[in-house]
């Protein structure tokens, strides 16, 4: 797709990747996603926001050739390192050899790693605070730091003169639509979330402190490095990502939630006896099944918990997937002090509890014994045992 002009002397300069089903390994990108950059031109030379992911670079320089010249190119500036944003910046500097790159601190030493550690063009990192701007010749770039959304490298940049906002990963989505405005594109709403629950959840704290300094800007555009060009309701855009910003509700009960996977409803029951246990003791508590609730609805029950009790049987010497992929998932989630404990049915063997509590503990949660397990039907005192690990679980309370 050849450059689009957002704005007198703004262009938009990146590629689109239709045929992406799965980001990073791991995340679900069903409308593929797209991998912006832009420039802006000044009359004294020109700055590329960004670069793309290495294989797009031919589409990416011939974009870059219609607009300017290698000479005219001044600045690349780099809001975040991850490769699908710098995985061009080599051959972009050496298409462009008077450019300098420009990051945040904690970004050099990624830029050094990128580069290499012989490569000349370390002399041409330039380091960027808020008291920084780049004149370009009439128009201007400032910087805002915003650590960890989602590296430590990541910074968003900001252009006066066009009211417009770089936040790279920041308000992205994948979502492919070359018709690139937010007005004009597909609904991508529901990609716009998932982008957030994926990427940026475990970031609210520092999602809230770039939104305190994004809601002073008298914003025209907003200019992400994956999906639509945002013009469209930006106050609303901005009140919505509050919103998803904010920590989870805390009651004045502590909170459990009791989340299973069974085959025959014997590791169910043990479910339901933890959640009584964990309410005789003053908790709330709230019982899942994996592999029936919504993952985002359980995620969400999860970060707003004091304490989580996880239940798999054994198959095959092995807590099952759905309770993996749970575990898994929890990286997205602030966990950390949070109580924890297993339990589980099984026939011969039995693993499944100990093996989701040494997760469990890897997680960082605060575990609270160790577990309960019982053979094929849970005994009375199987039952009590789980009731006994409930009103252990509901004593604690979660870092606020
Ligand atoms: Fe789009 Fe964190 O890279």
């Amino acid at each position: 797709m050849r450059p689009v002009e957002l704005a007198p002397g703004l262009f938009w300069t990146g590629v689109l990747d239709p045929q992406l089903r799965v980001f990073d390994v791991i995340i679900r990108a069903d409308s593929g996603t797209s991998y912006n950059s832009y420039l802006v031109r000044g009359e004294r030379g020109c700055a590329v926001i960004e670069a793309v992911k290495a294989p797009f670079l031919p589409a990416f320089l011939d974009n870059l050739r219609e607009l300017t010249t290698p000479e005219r190119l001044l600045y690349v500036v780099v809001n975040h390192t991850e490769p699908d944003h710098s995985g061009a910046l080599k051959a972009l500097l050496a298409w462009a050899p008077g450019a300098q790159v420009v990051c945040s601190r904690n970004a050099v030493p990624f830029v050094q790693g990128i580069l290499g550690p012989d490569a000349p063009e370390q002399g041409r990192i330039r380091m960027v605070g808020e008291a920084d701007s780049l004149d370009l010749g009439g128009v201007t770039l400032r910087f805002i730091e915003a650590p960890f959304l989602h590296w430590p490298d990541s910074m968003f940049t900001w252009c006066p003169e066009r009211k417009a906002l770089f936040p790279c990963d920041f308000f992205g989505s994948h979502y492919c639509d070359d018709r690139l405005w937010d007005d004009l594109a597909g609904d991508f709403a529901a990609e716009q979330r998932s982008y957030f629950d994926h990427i940026l959840r475990p970031f609210k704290e520092h999602a809230r402190k770039a939104l305190d300094k994004v809601e002073k800007l008298p914003l025209a555009m907003v200019c992400p490095s994956h999906g639509p060009v945002l013009r469209t309701s930006l106050p609303d855009l901005l009140a919505r990502y509050r919103a998803w910003s904010l920590p989870p509700a805390r009651g004045d009960k502590p909170s459990v939630v009791v989340a299973y996977a069974s085959s025959y409803g014997n590791t169910a029951r043990m479910a339901e006896e933890v959640a009584a246990g964990a309410r005789e003791a003053g908790a709330e508590a709230r019982v899942f099944d994996i592999t029936a609730a919504s993952p985002g609805e359980l995620l969400d029950a999860i970060e707003g918990a004091d304490a989580l009790a996880v239940g798999s049987l054994t198959i095959n010497g092995d807590a099952v997937k759905p309770a993996w992929d749970l575990l898994s998932s929890l990286a997205t989630v602030k966990v950390k002090g949070k109580a924890a404990a297993a339990f589980g049915c099984y026939a011969w063997s039995g693993e499944a509890v100990k093996n989701l509590s040494e997760r469990l503990r890897m997680l960082r949660f605060k575990i609270a014994g160790e577990g309960v397990r019982a053979r094929l039907v849970p005994t009375a005192e199987d039952l009590a045992a789980c009731r006994a690990l409930g009103a252990a679980l509901a004593s604690s309370r979660a870092p606020a």
